[in-house]
């Protein structure tokens, strides 16, 4: 196995990793090179910290490796056999049937909800307050996100569905921390409260499919896109997979968006400079209409802020793979259960990649850097064949999101402390932001 760090002789490194996750990647990857290796209790895993070899996994390795479940062992019976966790030729053949509606052809559609949605959110703010901006930008990218793929205007149910995924990711992120967990079927206050949130989830996510079903309208959208794709025997998905599919799109899909767009306005806050040019490119745009999809490419500064600040504060901060069978990787034989991780947060501070890689500057993503950057040196979105579905649709959203709010509002974070990042499934503020905002004139 790789060099790595010694850790604890029961535990490995679990406890440094729970304490301070991206610090300890971070150390592992300075103190001990491109491939590392340590264990977390028993549990096995290797870092790797360089995009070639990064490839061998996300690209040649592909058809040997899934992703990892051991960590999302403790969403399963949230996530069942969806996108995020299922292999090989099933998961073969549910990327397939479930990629239409996040093709090019369906984004001026979600363009036009996500800057309406936006606008219809910011009637709820009062002008001249406070906003609490986490909690803002997550219930924005709900709305967005519900409309777009379950063309439902924000209830009660999904707010209650997004609450209870939250309860259980508190429960699978404390699971993932501790060195033993007791089994999810005894009855203990902790497993009950699973069981809970998981019932209330499953009767509405199955009642918006039945309701849909039984109404036999036919949206564009996601969820009719998954109702009606059929295979290449002719068979549709069971109620069950339809279940499975529209809670992982659901898990993957807003908040990591909210997250990344939350980071933005921490950024823009804390660089004057950054936010006059954003300004200035987005007072710009025509005023007597909302913004559009023809307008991204006219915003070439904006692109770059949002692309620095993912470099930055990548919503999804570690990727990971698994191989049933021994994995030849970079010379050594990694033994099956092994879990392989790669981190965007070490490869985007890396300055073999970036000049001053803490520093936030968007002006470095020119055409020429994009050029000379190793494949796999920049991957918020991951790569290869398992690279986010929602890509296209997330930078579009955290874009046109963040352009509509600035033409109405100065958002202005005074945070005295610097906002930590807290290291969950998703990278997140440890604590809540909050921002002054001021309405603009006119
Ligand atoms: C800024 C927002 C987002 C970020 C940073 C992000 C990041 C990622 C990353 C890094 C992966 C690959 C993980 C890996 O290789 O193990 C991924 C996969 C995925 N993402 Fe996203 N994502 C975002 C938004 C979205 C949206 C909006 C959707 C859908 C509505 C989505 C759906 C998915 C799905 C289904 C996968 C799994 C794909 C597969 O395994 O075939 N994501 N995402």
């Amino acid at each position: 196995m790789p060099p790595g760090p010694p850790g604890h002789f029961l535990f490995g490194s679990l406890q440094d990793f729970s304490r301070d996750a991206l610090g300890f990647y971070t150390r592992c990857a300075r103190e001990y090179g491109d491939i590392v290796s340590f264990r977390l209790a028993s549990k096995k895993l290797v870092f790797i910290n360089d995009p070639v070899i990064a490839g061998q996994v996300l690209l040649s390795g592909h058809e040997k490796l899934h992703r990892s479940t051991s960590f999302m062992k403790h969403y399963m019976g949230l996530l069942g056999n969806g996108i995020l966790v299922s292999k090989g030729a099933y998961w073969r053949r549910q990327r397939q049937v479930s990629a239409p509606p996040f093709s090019p052809a369906h984004m001026q559609a979600y363009a036009r909800d996500i800057v309406e949605i936006t606008c219809r959110h910011m009637d709820s703010w009062r002008e001249n307050s406070r906003l609490n901006v986490t909690a803002e930008m997550k219930s924005l990218m709900l709305r967005i996100a519900v409309k777009c793929f379950f063309n439902i205007e924000q209830t009660d149910e999904v707010k209650t569905v997004d609450r209870a995924i939250e309860q259980l990711s508190l429960i699978a992120s404390k699971r993932i921390r501790r060195p033993v967990n007791l089994p999810l079927w005894l009855p203990v206050p902790e497993n009950r409260e699973y069981k809970n949130q998981l019932n209330k989830i499953n009767n509405l996510v199955y009642g918006i499919i039945t309701q849909r079903q039984a109404s036999g309208i036919q949206y564009d959208d996601y969820l009719s896109a998954i109702i009606n794709a059929k295979y290449d025997d002719g068979s549709r998905m069971s109620a069950e997979q339809l279940r499975d599919e529209s809670v992982n799109i659901f898990f993957a899909g807003y908040e990591t968006t909210a997250m990344a767009l939350t980071w933005v306005w921490l950024l823009l806050s804390q660089h004057q400079s950054v936010l006059t040019e954003m300004e200035n490119e987005v007072g710009g745009l025509p005023r007597d209409r909302l913004p559009e999809i023809r307008d991204i490419e006219r915003l070439s500064f904006t692109n770059k802020v949002i692309k620095e600040s993912m470099r930055l504060y990548p919503a999804i901060w570690i990727l990971s793979r698994e191989a049933d069978q021994v994995f030849e990787l970079d010379n050594y034989k990694i033994p099956p259960g092994t879990i392989i991780t790669m981190s965007p947060w070490v490869m985007h501070r890396d300055a073999r990649y970036y000049d001053e890689p803490e520093l936030f500057n968007p002006h470095r993503w020119t055409g020429e850097f994009e050029k000379s950057l190793p494949r796999f040196a920049y991957l918020p979105f991951g790569g290869g064949p398992r690279i986010c579905i929602g890509n296209r649709f997330a930078m579009m959203a955290v874009v046109l999101a963040a352009v509509t709010i600035m033409q109405r509002y100065k958002i202005r974070i005074r945070s005295k402390r610097a906002v930590r990042p807290y290291p969950a499934i998703i990278l997140r503020p440890a604590s809540p932001v909050w921002a002054e905002i001021e309405r603009r004139p006119g």
